[in-house]
């Protein structure tokens, strides 16, 4: 039999993770409340699906529409405590094999409140975009089961991903670097070092990452940044304070790729 998976949330990492476990031949039933969005997902779909491109995926606007028992559920809506709490609770009573936040920072056990089964929830952190990342963050809350650990890690390596086991901590292994030096670099763009393009420089070629500190804020989502800074910040201390300049962008809509404006231009 076939596999199923749920995904909620139809945002930047839901329809990548949901068409990661497409191509992977998986029944997969994405979540997406925004009637706009879910109809650009439809459209997207249909023409990959006409392509060939990947096994059909079915678009719903509640948990209320889908399926009860599939392998995996996992949740891609907003980086927030209190919507993620609502949600996982709504999903625990669809009893999946396997319950997986893909939250970039929060902490899992203060998550694991909320859901009807501790032993069989954990962290799913995939990278963005989804398609072209190699990595999965598997992030163990203290009441998850290693069955579900290991679980988990079978699911990643069948998405075609590496998988890397770590502890609840905030922001895991990867966003609580990965943020820092963001939040670095966006400082220097405010004491005028150098602009976005030339700080992005220094980290390309001078330390081979191949994506510069500003760019991956853009491709984030600035946004989607900032919430995850604002909890570390809560979480960890001032040096993740989010400065100023990155919640000026977010309240005049510049929120990176997504809005055609970030550190950089989109078009
Ligand atoms: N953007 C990234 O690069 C990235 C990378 C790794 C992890 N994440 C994490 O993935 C999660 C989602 O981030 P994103 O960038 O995809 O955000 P996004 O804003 O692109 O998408 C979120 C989606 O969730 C939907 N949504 C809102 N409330 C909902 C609800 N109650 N039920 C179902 N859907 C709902 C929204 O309509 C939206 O389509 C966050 O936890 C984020 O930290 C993001």
């Amino acid at each position: 039999m076939t596999d199923r998976a749920v995904i909620v949330g139809g945002g930047t990492m839901g329809k990548g993770i949901a068409l990661a476990l497409a191509a992977a031949s998986v029944q997969v039933e994405l979540v997406e409340p925004s009637p706009s969005r879910g109809q650009e997902i439809r459209a997207e779909l249909a023409a990959r699906s006409a392509q060939g491109a990947t096994s059909p995926i079915s678009v719903h606007a509640s948990l209320d529409e889908v399926r009860r028992e599939p392998e995996l559920l996992i949740e891609a809506v907003p980086e927030s405590l209190s919507i993620k709490a609502g949600i996982l609770e709504m999903a625990s009573r669809l009893q999946p094999r396997l319950l997986a936040s893909n939250t970039s920072s929060l902490s899992i056990d203060e998550l694991a409140c909320c859901v009807a089964r501790p032993a069989q929830f954990l962290g799913m952190h995939f990278f963005n975009p989804v398609a072209r990342s190699e990595l999965v963050e598997v992030v163990l809350g203290a009441s998850t089961s290693d069955w579900a650990r290991d679980y988990a890690v079978d699911w990643a390596r069948r998405l075609g991903k590496e998988p890397i086991v770590v502890r609840d901590r905030p922001g895991f292994a990867s966003s609580r670097l990965g943020v820092l030096l963001g939040l670095e670099a966006i400082r220097m763009v405010e004491e005028g070092v150098a602009d976005a393009a030339t700080i992005d420089r220094a980290m390309t070629l001078g330390y081979k990452h191949p994506v510069g500190p500003l760019k991956t804020t853009d491709l984030v989502g600035l946004d989607v940044r900032l919430d995850i800074a604002s909890y570390l910040h809560r979480t960890l201390g001032n040096r993740f304070e989010p400065p100023q300049l990155l919640r000026d962008l977010v309240s005049e809509g510049k929120l990176g790729k997504k809005s055609g404006e970030g550190f950089f231009q989109w078009h």
